[in-house]
């Protein structure tokens, strides 16, 4: 197995392991667990290889009533603009915007594994931003100042902002998470701040509250604490949740075909 940096002391790019062997799957999760992701290059995985590499990560959150999972696996959800008999086969618009997982609820997704099967020659590169990182260059006094704050995130401020019908809206109740994140692993602390699914602050008024969080996103998401991961068939790239931010980018749908198997694995409420 051949580790390297993805960029600074952010990430970890593996190569030189077959995901197909359960056995080479402890190293790389411990990889992962420090390093904020990992991305393992040049594999061949059926569907069960890639749900056996995510339950070495834990238990695989299941995408319930998604139409696009994967035939016989609700753990699998397909991200594709490929079109066969006239329907296109994935979900097209899975996390465009800076976001952290399923931060709405109690529990957010611990990780995200991307496995990619098909990939533009252009666009379509996901972005990782280092939020330990974000937070460790933040002054002290600052840091002291962030500490004690609580964000609001809300499903339904996502769907209604996508001017959802409300009777539509699935009834997710709004969940309180500490702005700064320990990571259970090490304790290191992380700016988790997120966008779309956030109320405000709670104990500040709008639009100070959702000010601040755009002010600290913005400071997260500088280029230098993000990792831009340009895609090749075969890569398999997890990042964890609970200290980076992500987004997609766009491609040209009419003269590319992106097809991504994604899993997710269920995670344990943030604290500070
Ligand atoms: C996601 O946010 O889950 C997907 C990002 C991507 O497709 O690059």
């Amino acid at each position: 197995m051949h580790v390297q940096p993805l960029k600074g002391s952010f990430g970890a790019d593996i190569s030189g392991v077959d995901l197909k062997d359960p056995s080479t799957h402890k190293a790389v999760v411990d990889l992962f667990h420090l390093h904020g992701a990992i991305v393992v290059r040049g594999q061949e995985l059926e569907p069960e290889h890639q749900l056996a590499f995510t339950r070495a990560f834990g238990t695989p959150e299941l995408n319930q009533g998604s139409v696009f999972t994967y035939p016989g696996h609700e753990e699998i959800l397909v991200i594709s603009n490929r079109v066969v008999d006239g329907k296109v086969l994935g979900n097209l618009d899975a996390g465009i915007g800076w976001h952290t997982d399923s931060s709405y609820l109690e529990e957010p997704v611990m990780c995200t594994m991307l496995y990619a099967m098909e990939v533009p020659a252009v666009g379509s590169d996901t972005l990782l931003a280092d939020l330990c990182a974000a937070y460790n260059d933040l002054p002290e006094e600052r840091r002291k100042e962030l500490d004690p704050l609580v964000i609001h995130h809300s499903f339904r401020a996502l769907r209604e902002m996508q001017g959802a019908d409300p009777a539509t809206i699935k009834p997710i109740p709004d969940v309180m998470h500490p702005m700064i994140r320990k990571h259970p692993v090490d304790g290191r602390k992380a700016l988790w701040v997120s966008t779309g699914t956030v109320r405000g602050i709670v104990g500040m008024e709008n639009p100070k509250g959702l000010n601040l969080i755009e002010e600290l996103v913005a400071h997260a998401t500088q280029d230098k604490y993000v990792y831009a991961h340009k895609w090749k068939v075969g890569d398999v790239l997890v990042w964890d949740n609970r200290c980076t931010l992500h987004t997609g980018t766009n491609f040209d749908r009419e003269k590319y075909i992106r097809h991504v198997h994604r899993t997710w694995v269920k995670g344990d409420r943030p604290f500070n």
